[in-house]
């Protein structure tokens, strides 16, 4: 049996700010009290001065995903390694369901990408594809499995979209099911004329990913979406919203009482539209869907996180190296592969730029990166929260800790930061993941494939 005594911090949970200590044996969290003796554990933090919180969870992430003819930059050790470094010690990925095939098929494949590498625990949600003939009895299947959770497109034409017939019958099961399902919201028809007009105009830089892909065709498709949960009576979650039209339709069905939900992602609290036009094919490491937007969108985007009109903030961790991958859009603005990286920087980013700058809490900000994803996808409060018997995912936070963010010291597996420069104060001093400490003094301490697949329970059910 281990013991490991976190004593003198100051506890922050989605609720409370209190002084405490916590007992943690094996890796679970045993006790928490107002003082344990030093002689209670084997080994002590002194947290003075820190605040200790519920590990990040970052319930969007890609690694080792195909895309366009590529494979995104992170794999399971290098993504969970960086997540680790930013305090993130959950991430919920995507499996793909190749189409025509099984989706129990690719959950097999990607426990392969993940064995062996993963380093802190992990979840996965299916990407639905094609529900063919066996689709909805597939999913129950999934859910027994703990993936609870999956992923449509209204996007991407011929790819990944799936029509209205095809969210709704999904939608339908999970109203049995307990599933939720993740919906990328744009209306994928409209934006695929937009394209080929600008393509057969022969606008090809990358800016034309934002400007063929307008906000209304996103409030549009959430609009949607939220109206066919609706007819299914189930919930829904909307992933990476990111303009004021599209929240603007969370917030109305929300006002009605309506069970919709939406992630938003550092990326477009942020930056803006401006970054794709960047000099020598830079703005390609700003090309991710939904694109960014003009700026006053931003303050709108933290208004929403204020009023609890957007519950998460997730990454969306889809990294391309520029020198390679991003290039190969060079000529096309179609073919560079959408997504950026981020995984690392979640926490630095909405602690500064939302607590220190005062838009929301410091119980608000773990409500947002911790405890609400862990509520929404089955896994609280194993995770997310910091209570007797819940799993010691534990960061202690420095708030005075000083970074600046730099592809130089960061370290995801990608040759950009998309938040260059950007100074911040508060910044991790230690990770706990399940009672070890995996980061301290600035180096991952723990063992590549630690890290364990999580059973995520369907709602109604418990975690495990
Ligand atoms: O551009 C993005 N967001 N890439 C990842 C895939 C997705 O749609 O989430
Ligand atoms: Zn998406
Ligand atoms: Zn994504």
């Amino acid at each position: 049996m281990s013991t490991l005594l976190i004593r003198n911090g100051t506890l922050l949970t989605d609720r409370l700010t209190y002084k405490a200590d916590i007992l943690i044996e094996n890796d679970r969290i045993r006790e928490i009290a107002p003082s344990f003796p030093l002689t209670a554990a084997d080994r002590v933090i002194d947290a003075d001065g820190m605040l200790v919180m519920p590990g990040g969870v970052d319930v969007h992430t890609h690694m080792d995903m195909p895309f366009g003819g590529t494979t995104s930059a992170d794999d399971f050790e290098t993504g969970t390694r960086a997540a680790a470094y930013g305090g993130t010690t959950t991430i919920v990925d995507f499996a793909i369901q190749p189409k025509g095939t099984k989706m129990r098929d690719a959950l097999d494949t990607w426990w392969q990408k993940a064995e062996g590498k993963v380093c802190i625990d992990y979840g996965l949600h299916m990407i639905v594809t094609d529900l063919g003939t066996s689709g909805l009895e597939d999913m129950d299947d999934l859910v027994r499995e703990g993936v609870a959770s999956f992923k449509l497109f209204m996007a991407y034409p011929n790819v990944l979209m799936v029509d209205d017939a095809t969210i709704f019958r999904a939608l339908g099961q999970t109203a049995k099911n307990g599933a939720l399902i993740c919906m990328h919201a744009e209306n994928g028809g409209v934006i695929d004329v937009l394209v080929q007009k600008a393509l057969a105009e022969g606008k090809t830089a990358p800016i034309q990913h934002a400007l063929t892909r307008p906000v209304r065709a996103e409030a549009e498709a959430v609009n949607r979406a939220i109206a066919l949960a609706e007819m299914a009576g189930t919930p829904i979650y909307i992933v990476h919203l990111s303009s004021e039209d599209a929240l603007n339709q969370v917030r109305e069905a929300r006002d009605r009482g309506i069970p919709a939900f939406a992630e938003t992602c550092p990326q477009y609290l942020l930056l803006s539209i401006e970054e794709l036009e960047r000099p020598n094919f830079e703005g390609a490491k700003y090309v991710f869907t939904p694109p960014l937007r003009e700026r006053h969108h931003l303050s709108k985007l933290w208004d929403g996180l204020r009023h609890d009109h957007l519950q998460v903030v997730s990454t969306d961790h889809c990294p391309f190296c520029f020198a390679d991958q991003k290039q190969l859009g060079k000529d096309d603005f179609t073919k560079i592969p959408n997504g950026g990286p981020g995984v690392e920087n979640r926490l630095q980013l909405i602690w500064h730029y939302g607590v220190n700058a005062g838009k929301i809490s410091a119980n608000r900000f773990v409500e947002l990166v911790s405890t609400t994803p862990a509520k929404l996808f089955g896994m609280y409060p194993r995770k997310g929260a910091l209570q007797a018997g819940s799993d010691a995912d534990i960061v202690i936070w420095d708030p005075n800790a000083e970074h600046t963010i730099s592809v130089e010291t960061h370290h995801m597996r990608v040759d950009y930061s998309m938040f260059e420069g950007f100074k911040v104060r508060g910044n991790v001093r230690q990770v706990i993941s399940r009672g070890e400490v995996v980061v301290e003094n600035n180096k991952f301490q723990g063992r590549v494939g630690r890290g364990q697949f999580l059973k995520r329970a369907a709602r109604g059910g418990a975690w495990n």
